[in-house]
């Protein structure tokens, strides 16, 4: 570890009221632009990784950011989640509530072997709806989740309720 917690929050910039009004956007640009941040950010999401997956996954958009740059520190592979209409098919998708309206996410087939280990990542755990619904199309194309990892939890949104059950850890926590 090169960075306190505190170094380390300081790279991620808090954006009251966008995109709506009541939001509190957590801005991760700063630390994905700045070489011992990114590092260290990815450092401590590979220590929260158990030793034996098989494969990383993260949601679209920044997760693809934290878990592409994760998988290849841990020399696996990277599952994209993605978000409705953007894929090929075969793909397998699922639906889920957010606070107003739904959202649709999709698994090209045939990326996870059925009983594959995979680590879920995202950037943010808010309402922990996005990561609940990753997760459970992961399970429905066979893999075996065997936990999630979040840089930043904003807490007192339900995330970690969302998510029960499930082994969830993260890098930074933020009270919001
Ligand atoms: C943000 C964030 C997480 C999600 C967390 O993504 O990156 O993926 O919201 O919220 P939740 O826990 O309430 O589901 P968003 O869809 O806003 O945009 P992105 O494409 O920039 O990642
Ligand atoms: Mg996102």
């Amino acid at each position: 570890r090169t960075m306190s917690d505190a170094e380390l929050s300081g790279f991620v910039r808090d954006v009251p009221d966008y995109p709506n009004d009541g939001i509190m956007f957590k801005d991760i640009t700063g630390l994905l632009v700045d070489p011992k941040a990114l590092s260290e950010a990815v450092e401590r999401l590979a220590a929260l990784v158990p030793d034996d997956v098989d494969l990383v996954s993260g949601m679209e958009a920044r997760g693809f950011i934290v878990g592409a740059a994760l998988a290849f520190r841990l020399g696996v592979g990277f599952v994209p989640v993605r978000k409705a209409g953007k894929l090929p098919p075969p793909t397998r998708s699922l639906t889920y509530g957010l606070e107003y309206g739904e959202a649709t996410v999709e698994i090209r087939e045939g990326t996870v072997p059925a009983g594959a280990r995979v680590m879920l990542v995202d950037d943010v755990l808010a309402t922990g709806g996005t990561a609940a619904a990753g997760a459970e199309l992961l399970e429905q194309l066979g893999a075996e989740v065997v936990g999630l990892a979040f840089l930043l939890e904003l807490e007192g949104l339900g995330g970690r309720e969302r998510l029960a059950g499930r082994s969830v850890s993260t890098v930074l926590l933020a009270g919001s």
